[in-house]
């Protein structure tokens, strides 16, 4: 299996010349490999040391084996999975569902990845807890909302189906430590591993999304071999080669011209979600303060066409020059539907789109708003998979994984960690009165008082 064949990056229409200053070139692009080569060796070099894993793909020692049998499992107990998990421990899941279900075994994730209780209570409501499992995601095995919607779930499923509640959880977390973990092991829960290397955001091929997609009946193979593909193009090192260098090369290029918003607008309803996934990507990897105190960071927009262009293009077309544009779209979308207009209906309303189909109008849309931005001096980058599969789904995913993880070392902060979104839990907790918060909680109540 080859990246190339799955889908390409296409960089022809995103070298525009916008206002005056606000140029980016082939070559800027180009000159740029060799920082991005620099980049792959840093993060070799981070692999090595244990900091960074996402690219390894560990099928054994990240225990996927086991999170597909475990998935299946549940699939004999249930028709509704339900996710307890947050960010990165939600949105893979939701991204893989949305893309690639539903599956052939009639079975479907909830994702419970809020505590508002206007999405929870009708949630259980509508629920047979006899006819429902959950999957406990959380890396940490602290996060507030998981740890929260746990005390409400457990007891929901216990009420429904007794003792035999525990053959319907399975616990996705630290292995080695947590508050998960340890209720897991009083509970006699299976548990299966979040590598200590592999980030939330990175770590949806990791049991946390092979898991839900096994429940589905998806393709794990086939998304994790069109991932295994992509993650070596990712470390090739002609930019040509490398859809992910070729990512990251464009955002660092135009973020110097003075881009700060990426769009990723889909030209597929099932990769909608793929664009929540990415923008929480790209948002908590490189929002962040450098070294020397200053800000920088991109603003994900994930967006879906035609939707958006009756929303948001006006202002991606003749609003602020700050924005890349990335059309994300699949060649062959599948079965289509013939709009049925006969030749020769030319003076019917419509008459004149004889011989079209919905899937032409999708292309014709897309194309149309690639020709108005890059007319217009805005930046587009074309993806584009030759069809929506598993394997492409696997590549698209490690790619932009590749590409901030790159993009981050250009922009000179760590794309892995998130110390502003620790504040805002820290605080949170120190609010509610968790121990070992006491001086969070003093100091967010000062704020609110002040
Ligand atoms: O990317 C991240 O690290 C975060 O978005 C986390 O995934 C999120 O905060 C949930 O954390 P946890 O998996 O520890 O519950």
């Amino acid at each position: 299996m080859r990246t190339p064949d799955l889908f390409r990056v296409d960089l022809r229409r995103a070298t525009a010349a916008g206002a005056p200053g606000l140029t980016v070139t082939g070559d800027d692009l180009t000159a740029r490999q060799a920082a991005l080569q620099a980049a792959s060796a840093r993060l070799s070099a981070r692999e090595a040391a244990g900091e960074v894993g996402f690219f390894r793909l560990d099928r054994t020692g990240w225990g996927l084996d086991r999170a597909v049998d475990q998935g299946r499992r549940l699939a004999t107990h249930a028709s509704t999975l339900l996710v307890l998990g947050i960010g990165g421990s939600a949105l893979g899941a939701r991204a893989v569902e949305a893309a690639l279900g539903p599956g052939q075994n009639g079975r479907r994730l909830e994702v419970l990845d809020t505590v508002d209780p206007a999405r929870v209570l009708p949630l259980l409501h509508s629920l047979d807890p006899s006819d429902a499992a959950i999957a406990l995601i959380s890396k940490s095995g602290g996060t507030l909302e998981t740890t929260a919607l746990w005390r409400v779930l457990q007891p929901w499923l216990a009420a429904g189906v007794g003792d035999g509640w525990r053959d319907r959880v399975v616990v996705v977390t630290d292995p080695a430590r947590g508050a998960l973990k340890e209720m897991a092991d009083v509970e006699g829960l299976p548990v299966l591993p979040v590598p200590d290397d592999v980030g939330g955001r990175f770590s949806v091929l990791t049991a946390v999304g092979v898991l839900p997609a096994a429940f589905l009946g998806l393709d794990v193979d086939g998304l994790l071999a069109g991932a295994a593909a992509a993650a070596h193009s990712a470390r090739t090192d002609a930019l040509e080669d490398n859809p992910a260098f070729a990512l990251a090369a464009v955002h660092d290029a135009w973020y110097a011209a003075g881009a700060r918003v990426s769009v990723l607008c889909a030209y597929s309803c099932r990769l909608r979600v793929f664009g929540d996934w990415f923008a929480q990507l790209l948002g908590e990897s490189l929002g962040k303060l450098r070294a020397d105190g200053s800000s920088v960071g991109w603003t994900p927009f994930a967006a879906e066409g035609p939707v958006d262009q009756h929303s948001q293009l006006q202002l991606w077309q003749e609003g602020p020059r700050d924005k890349l544009v990335m059309l994300l779209s699949i060649e062959d979308g599948g079965p289509d539907v013939p709009l049925g207009v006969p030749a020769g209906a030319a003076g019917e309303p419509g008459g004149w789109l004889a011989g079209q189909s919905l899937g032409s109008l999708l292309e014709a849309e897309r194309l149309g708003t690639l020709a108005a931005l890059a007319l217009g001096g805005r930046p587009v980058v074309q993806i584009k998979a030759a069809r929506l599969d598993a394997a492409t789904l696997g590549a698209l995913i490690m790619t932009f994984q590749a590409a901030v993880a790159y993009a981050g070392d250009l922009l000179g902060v760590d794309p892995f960690d998130q110390p502003g979104v620790e504040g805002g839990k820290r605080f949170a907790c120190g609010l509610l009165g968790r121990p070992g918060y006491d001086a969070d909680g003093d100091a967010v109540r000062d704020f609110l008082e002040s």
